[in-house]
């Protein structure tokens, strides 16, 4: 049977402490025991149902956790402060000393400059490849490797992970494949496809009012466990906790996500479409001239679409920056980094997101400079967005007057 995502959330039946329609807000760092005894099995992860300490777990978090646990299909989930305390802690409890790394090259910034530059003092390598190419990937993987990484759609050059097919290799090898899923919420169940972890940084979608960061790690009770260990768990030691406040809030918002979702597809596949038959050299995974336009396709939940984020080459830096600010100044966005948020936000990645890759290797793997990074809004009205978009197009240059004409 096809895996719903949505009905899973909407399944959930949360009550209140007073019959509330959303759950309570747990609102304390520590937590009271009637019994010693109780509290010593709850620091030897004995006492189910029992909080200890806030960092450790509160029922807020748990209530947020469950609900992406049940959006992921995994038995369970931890949230985290932002998108980097759910990545950080998942690598660092995953390898050690003189462990090996296989990593998409083409990953968010922050999570790229971690593994290229921080986990190097703990001895900790990584290769970087071509997350499309099975081949190189395997090829890439030695005696030390403990964990293959990619993001489903990846930030900024949209190439799509066959999920699938790393799962498999991940298995023959005895890897954790661990996939970052925040560009495509809903429309990808990388847990049903056999990715191990799934991480989300939830300040993108799933939160969608961009007023703050947090992330969450869905996987399996026993990872999530060990994530958590008092002892020697990442999460628990390095304490990058949501606070309960954050976590009530990113869970209401949850419950809109698959009206969203539809909206940012259906509107970002509208642009895409316009704008690569204005002649724009575009990138979407709804294209049919997106090299993995099919292999999405035969791996998303349909009815959440390619999602909201789109990619035009405008040829310069100079150029994308005029058209950025002058976009801006007509409303139709933000010139802001990030995504998912209800109006459209515009960034030159290679600028910004992404500056943390070096030059050389940003052109290696076709990040040019004159790419800018959509991700598209809520917008009702489509077209009108569309037709000022392409004024400001032919405003800059960037598209030859006479194409007005058509419309
Ligand atoms: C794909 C992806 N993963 C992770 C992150 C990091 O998340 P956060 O900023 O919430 O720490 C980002 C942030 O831009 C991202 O785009």
């Amino acid at each position: 049977m096809a895996f719903k995502p949505a009905n899973n959330i909407q399944d959930l039946q949360y009550f209140g402490e007073f019959g509330g329609v959303n759950p309570s807000i747990s609102d304390s760092s520590t937590y009271t025991f009637l019994s010693a005894k109780t509290m010593f099995d709850t620091f030897e992860g004995n006492a189910d149902g029992c909080y200890l300490y806030s960092r450790h777990s509160s029922p807020s978090n748990l209530y947020l956790g469950e609900a992406l646990a049940a959006m992921e299909g995994t038995e369970t989930a931890n949230v985290s402060a932002s998108g980097m305390g759910a990545i950080t802690p998942v690598i660092l409890q995953l390898c050690g000393s003189n462990d090996h790394i296989v990593s998409s090259r083409t990953i968010y910034g922050g999570t790229y400059a971690f593994l290229k530059n921080f986990v190097p003092r703990f001895n900790i390598e990584t290769s970087f490849v071509d997350i499309t190419n099975l081949k190189m990937v395997e090829a890439a993987i030695t005696q030390n490797t403990k964990v293959l990484y990619c993001e489903s759609v990846s930030n900024p050059l949209l190439e799509v992970a066959d999920i699938k097919g790393l799962s498999e290799i991940a298995k023959k090898h005895h890897l954790k494949l661990v996939v970052d899923n925040t560009f495509s919420p809903l429309s990808i169940s990388p847990a049903i496809l056999g990715a191990d972890v799934v991480i989300h940084s939830l300040t993108k979608f799933i939160n969608g009012s961009s007023d703050t960061v947090g992330g969450v790690v869905c996987s399996t009770q026993e990872f999530i466990n060990d994530l958590r260990n008092v002892n020697c768990g990442a999460s628990m030691l390095l304490g990058s906790t949501m606070d309960s406040l954050r976590a009530s809030s990113v869970l209401k918002n949850l419950r809109t996500l698959h009206i969203r979702m539809q909206q940012h597809s259906k509107n970002g596949l509208y642009l895409a479409k316009r704008f690569e038959t204005d002649g724009l050299k575009t990138v979407y995974p709804g294209l049919k001239s997106h090299p993995s336009h099919n292999l999405f396709k035969s791996m998303m939940n349909e009815k959440y679409g390619y999602g909201g984020m789109l990619t035009i080459d405008v040829g310069t830096l100079e150029k994308a920056n005029e058209l950025m600010e002058l976009m801006q100044n007509k409303n139709l966005g933000y010139l802001a980094v990030s995504l998912g948020f209800y109006k459209t936000l515009f960034s030159a990645p290679g600028s910004s997101t992404s500056s943390e890759i070096p030059e050389d290797e940003q052109h290696a793997m076709g990040l040019s400079d004159g790419l800018i990074r959509f991700s598209i809004g809520l917008d009702d009205d489509i077209e009108r967005t569309y037709l000022i978009m392409k004024q400001c197009m032919i405003t800059v240059g960037v598209l030859e007057p006479t194409h007005l004409i058509t419309d």
